[in-house]
């Protein structure tokens, strides 16, 4: 198997004591109850927000260390990527062309939290939140680190649409994560 699947899988079984390194990044948003509030709403078939951006946000944050770019910041940054709060899949209409608004609903999310939390988002950061969904958005991404989260988020969603295209995939790919953590 690959490593890029290898590294996907890895998403499903993070905690705190085994990637202190990586909390250590991202724990000033993730443990707020905003954050947190995420978990209800699903990104694609059973894999909720959440999960979505703690793949897209620890990938990130390890091929950024391995490229020796800003790890910290890309971590942070990606884990802020998706933060808006309602489900994309309800028919409301408030939620038409989701792919071409919610950057920039997360980034007026993003920017408030920090506010709240007296934390600053840096330019790196907010251009990572802002231009992933490039190219559907016309503006590229900025920096090295926001081509990155780019390509990871797009990893990640692909990922978890075939995962979740059929039952059979879905058990295949759960259970091959169940072994994983034996
Ligand atoms: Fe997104
Ligand atoms: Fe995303």
């Amino acid at each position: 198997m690959s490593k890029l699947h290898d590294l996907y899988k890895r998403t499903y079984s993070l905690s705190e004591e085994k990637d202190e390194e990586f909390f250590n990044c991202v724990r000033d948003y993730y443990f707020t109850e905003e954050f947190q509030s995420l978990k209800p709403y699903i990104q694609h078939g059973s894999i909720n927000l959440i999960q979505h951006i703690n793949s897209v946000s620890y990938m990130s944050y390890r091929i950024a260390k391995k490229l020796k770019l800003d790890y910290y910041k890309t971590a942070r940054g990606a884990l802020l990527h998706d933060l808006f709060y309602y489900d994309w899949h309800d028919p409301d209409p408030s939620h038409r062309l989701h792919g071409y608004f919610h950057p920039g609903f997360a980034l007026k999310n993003a920017r408030e939290l920090s506010r709240k939390n007296e934390l600053e988002l840096s330019p790196l950061e907010e251009n990572i939140i802002k231009r992933h969904m490039f190219p559907l958005t016309v503006i590229p991404p900025k920096f090295k680190e926001s081509i990155l989260v780019c390509l990871v988020d797009k990893y990640v969603a692909t990922k978890e649409i075939i995962i979740c295209s059929s039952e059979k995939r879905s058990k295949s790919f759960f259970k091959e994560v169940k072994g994983d953590n034996k």
